[in-house]
């Protein structure tokens, strides 16, 4: 039987998974690395983290599964999307990658505006007004602030598409990681000339944009003998995360949405057409589905606020327990009535994107009183990023995008409590899904489909993915959330121009 590979090049590890032609996982292998911020809000990583990282979880679950090299016949790559990636003309990469949570790049978003001729123009152009995690605004900032880097830049990748190259020697991407660059015409699944040229950007940094199931080169035959594949290993073009994860979660067809709790939170929701939102609040991307697109919302720290919370403030306790801190959390959590009794959590550590767009905002708890406990500031966090999520659910609701069903994904989407949250702010059902490997198992699906296995990944989707549960929301807490969540939304008004005197202290 043919096995796939899917490499999902995530911002705290990656994650190797080999699936069957049916779509059956076979084995999985993670490998962490670090994550840098050298000044508040700026985000790196060192791309060799990943490269090793992705050799590294290749062979074990190729020893884990025992197949021989010529078993696996495609591999799909999915990672973090508008991480940067600057290569000069050897190869090399110049300095570490800027990455889609990095916040520097305010003042590039400015000229990009400028340059393209207003917010406006801009959004015809590439569909997408800018914001500092696009990659875009990192390429401006390498320009503005690191001359001597801009002048040995030869090539311009996203992180997968660096494992890409070091995997098959081809420098290629795939229309839905392109799209978060901010140099895509998204409606032509295209790179935009038009902006480029405003830019003053030479496209020849940029790699050929492929569909996501679209093969893009096989594997060198050094690479193909230290990883135990064969170098007949044909390697799709494969996703974004986003699109991936979604993909993984059988969001390829309108009317079925998926919100996911990674490090990120993401509301995603598949179009047939490019529609956007004119206040450029969501993001309207290529789909992996080929020729159709995708809008969606993005929380910066959604698990990642929790872990923030586990990591920063619980782990001592955890180790004095001798327990997980993340079950700690959630046991405390639950002990604490829907609303946190009047605690507010913004889940603004790294900024915001989805609705707000702004780099200057904070994380804050709000509303503490004496009563309040450890338990209520774990339980306000997993509320806060649920309102958040609903900000996004409401727009896309707001453009008559049909919302039929709503799968739930990631990490934090394991605790029963935050589902359970999640139902009842967003006053609907949650669904799980049979596969819960996300971007990681939608990568491996595109690389069946790229072989031959399936038509299309609507088809590769029907066959393997579907719905194991439904969690209705319950009418109590619902009512609750139904009065919290205006106050948590003008919660951010108040505050705002206090994050912008705040980021003038630093
Ligand atoms: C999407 C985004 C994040 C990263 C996280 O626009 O920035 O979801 O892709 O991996």
């Amino acid at each position: 039987m043919a096995h796939y590979l899917g490499i999902d090049i995530g911002t705290s590890g990656t994650k190797s998974l080999l699936i069957d032609e049916a779509g059956n996982p076979i084995a999985e292998a993670t490998a962490t690395y670090p994550l840098a911020t050298p000044k508040p809000l700026w985000t790196e990583q060192d791309p060799e983290d990943w490269w090793q990282a992705t050799k590294s979880t290749i062979r074990t679950v190729m020893k884990k599964s025992k197949l021989k090299p010529g078993d696996v016949k495609a591999i799909g790559l999915s990672g973090q999307m508008h991480g940067s990636v600057f290569l000069n003309a050897k190869g090399k990469v110049i300095r570490p990658a800027l990455l889609w949570n990095d916040q520097r790049t305010s003042a590039e978003c400015d000229e990009i505006t400028q340059r393209a001729g207003g917010r406006e123009a801009l959004i015809r152009m590439v569909a997408n007004p800018a914001l500092t995690g696009f990659t875009a605004p990192k390429l401006l900032w390498l320009r503005n602030k690191e001359p001597k880097n801009y002048a040995a830049l030869k090539h311009l990748l996203l992180p997968k598409d660096d494992i890409r190259r070091r995997l098959t020697g081809e420098l290629a991407t795939d229309v839905s990681d392109a799209s978060g660059m901010l140099l895509l015409d998204v409606c032509h699944r295209r790179w935009s000339t038009e902006l480029l040229g405003k830019l003053d950007v030479d496209p020849s940094i940029l790699a050929r944009v492929y569909e996501s199931e679209e093969v893009t080169g096989t594997l060198l035959p050094e690479v193909a003998s230290e990883l135990g594949l064969s170098p007949d290993c044909k390697v799709v073009a494969g996703a974004g995360d986003c699109a991936a994860g979604a993909v993984g979660n059988g969001i390829v067809r309108q009317g079925v949405l998926t919100a996911s709790l990674g490090t990120s939170g993401v509301v995603f929701c598949h179009s047939d057409t490019p529609q956007y939102d004119a206040a450029g609040r969501l993001h309207t991307f290529c789909h992996a589905v080929h020729g159709k697109w995708h809008m969606m919302g993005v929380t910066l720290s959604a698990a990642g606020s929790l872990q923030w919370f586990a990591t920063q403030l619980c782990i001592e306790l955890a180790k004095k327990k001798g327990a997980d801190p993340y079950e700690i959390l959630n046991q405390e959590a639950a002990a604490v009535p829907p609303g946190s009794e009047g605690l507010f959590y913004l889940p603004y550590l790294a900024g915001e994107r989805t609705p707000h767009a702004d780099p200057h905002a904070r994380g804050c708890f709000i509303g503490l009183t004496n009563k309040h406990g450890r338990g209520h500031m774990a339980r306000s966090v997993m509320e806060g990023v649920a309102f958040s999520l609903r900000e996004s659910l409401a727009i896309i609701d707001g453009l008559g995008v049909p919302i039929k069903e709503i799968r739930l994904s990631g990490g934090g989407a394991k605790s029963t409590l935050w589902k359970q949250i999640l139902a009842d702010v967003f006053a609907k059902s949650v669904c799980t899904i049979n596969a819960e490997q996300g971007p990681a198992f939608g990568v491996a699906l595109l690389a069946a489909v790229g072989d031959g296995a399936y038509k299309n990944i609507e088809e590769a989707c029907k066959a393997t993915i579907s719905v194991v549960d439904k969690l209705p929301p319950n009418k109590v807490a619902q009512k609750r959330y139904g009065a919290a969540f205006p106050v948590y939304q003008r919660l951010y008004q108040s505050l705002k121009e206090r994050f912008v005197d705040i980021s003038h202290l630093e």
